[in-house]
């Protein structure tokens, strides 16, 4: 079995991109090289590690950045974290599309076709966004009575895998609004001056819609505490996000709604200006899925093949029992893991002239829980309670 640690060597990974940018801003380039391969060898392990197939794409995207950032370095001198004036001096006038660029878009005005129905537990979750977001577009008239503006701004935290980013998309579905979805790597990436920049672009679209929410990922890669991170660049981006997300919620009119929702793995890891006052005002845990929720998700992942699971010696209460402790991100996978190996079996009797489906069995779930390792273990868990709890 793998020791694979997927959260910590996402950690690793953080901070080795962190040190690319940190040494090519100090113009230490040798040093920026190292830290830039680092980050390409953990990139690769992490695609090779990820059994989430939206992790892996966000990850590929990441990875070809990062590859044709060092191809730039070696091949054309390019210092990636150049100030931007350097940057166009050092490739005679600006390069490809990012001189002369036209203000990018973040927004995708397609809502997603996932709503709250969709989420299995959070109950809690649904009832924030029930109150902020729903009810003041529903029934205005109720909710300003009490309200002097609609939309909120919340940090949602918990394991990896336990639906976060689903709950923002979800969010959008719901209010079929314009959303963005941006992760630290959007904003980083960039040059010295840059990120500041495009937050200010972010929120600047973003008042362009009636309708909208902003999805910030990855937080505590954006807003490490200044404790330990403590560079100019740094708190430029800071200051320039709370500024930004202060003047966010004014109220233009009672059909507007705004939504601001940070997620991050590491909640102890932010910088706390961003927990006070009127910032990230509703802290949301979103964790482990209890058994409804495990039934939901198991019968979800079914849904369109139930006869996997009859005249069989497995059951969907002996699922739900067995994914105890893990995500819905693992179970949506290990079922899938399950149904190869069901898959594989039809096709075996197939080639031998023999017709009919193969269910899903015991032996089948047994396997797939043997080869997997939960990444979310009962330590990580106890650190967002302490979180929770105030103690970090
Ligand atoms: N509570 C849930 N209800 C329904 N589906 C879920 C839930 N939790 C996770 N899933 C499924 O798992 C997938 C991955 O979850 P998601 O990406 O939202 O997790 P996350 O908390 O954002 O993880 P990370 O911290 O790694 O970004 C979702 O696309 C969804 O299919
Ligand atoms: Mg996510």
């Amino acid at each position: 079995m793998s020791n694979f640690n997927f959260p910590v060597k996402k950690q690793t990974y953080a901070i080795a991109l962190k040190n690319t940018k940190d040494a090519f801003v100090a113009g230490d380039t040798e040093t920026g090289l190292d830290y830039l391969e680092k980050s390409i060898s953990l990139c690769k392990e992490l695609i090779a590690h990820c059994s989430v197939e939206q992790w892996q794409r966000e990850l590929s995207i990441e990875l070809k950045k990062l590859e044709t950032i060092k191809s730039n370095f070696l091949e054309k001198g390019i210092n990636p974290f150049a100030p931007r004036a350097a940057q166009e001096r050092q490739t005679g006038g600006g390069q490809g599309e990012k001189s002369g660029e036209k203000n990018p878009v973040y927004f995708s005005k397609e809502s997603p076709d996932v709503t709250l129905a969709d989420i299995a537990g959070l109950k809690e979750v649904k009832k924030q966004i029930l109150l902020n977001v729903i009810t003041p577009l529903k029934d205005p008239d109720l909710y300003y009575k009490y309200k002097e503006e609609a939309g909120c701004q919340i940090l949602m935290y918990g394991p990896p895998g336990c639906g976060k980013s689903f709950v923002a998309e979800a969010i959008a579905g719901e209010l079929k609004c314009a959303y963005a979805i941006v992760n630290a790597s959007d904003i980083l990436d960039k040059y010295v001056g840059e990120a500041p920049k495009k937050i200010v672009q972010i929120f600047e679209e973003a008042k362009s819609y009636d309708n909208c929410l902003i999805f910030f990922d990855e937080l505590e890669v954006l807003f490490a505490s200044r404790e330990s991170d403590d560079s100019t660049h740094t708190k430029d981006v800071l200051t320039t996000f709370l500024t930004c997300l202060s003047g966010f919620n004014s109220k233009k009119s009672k059909t507007n709604v705004r939504v601001v929702i940070g997620a991050t793995n590491r909640p102890w890891a932010l910088d706390s200006a961003l927990l006070r006052g009127k910032r990230f005002d509703t802290h949301l845990y979103v964790g482990l899925p209890d058994e409804e929720a495990r039934r939901f998700m198991v019968k979800r992942a079914f849904k369109n093949s139930g006869e996997l699971l009859e005249n069989t010696d497995l059951t969907v209460d002996e699922l739900v029992g067995m994914f105890d402790g893990y995500s819905g991100a693992d179970i949506s996978s290990m079922v899938e893991k399950m149904k190869s190996l069901a898959l594989e079996r039809a096709l075996t009797k197939r080639a031998q002239g023999e017709q009919g489906l193969e269910p899903v069995t015991k032996a089948d779930a047994k396997k797939v829980f043997d080869g997997y390792r939960n990444s979310i273990t009962p330590e990580s868990l106890c650190a967002y309670e302490a979180f929770r709890r105030g103690e970090i």
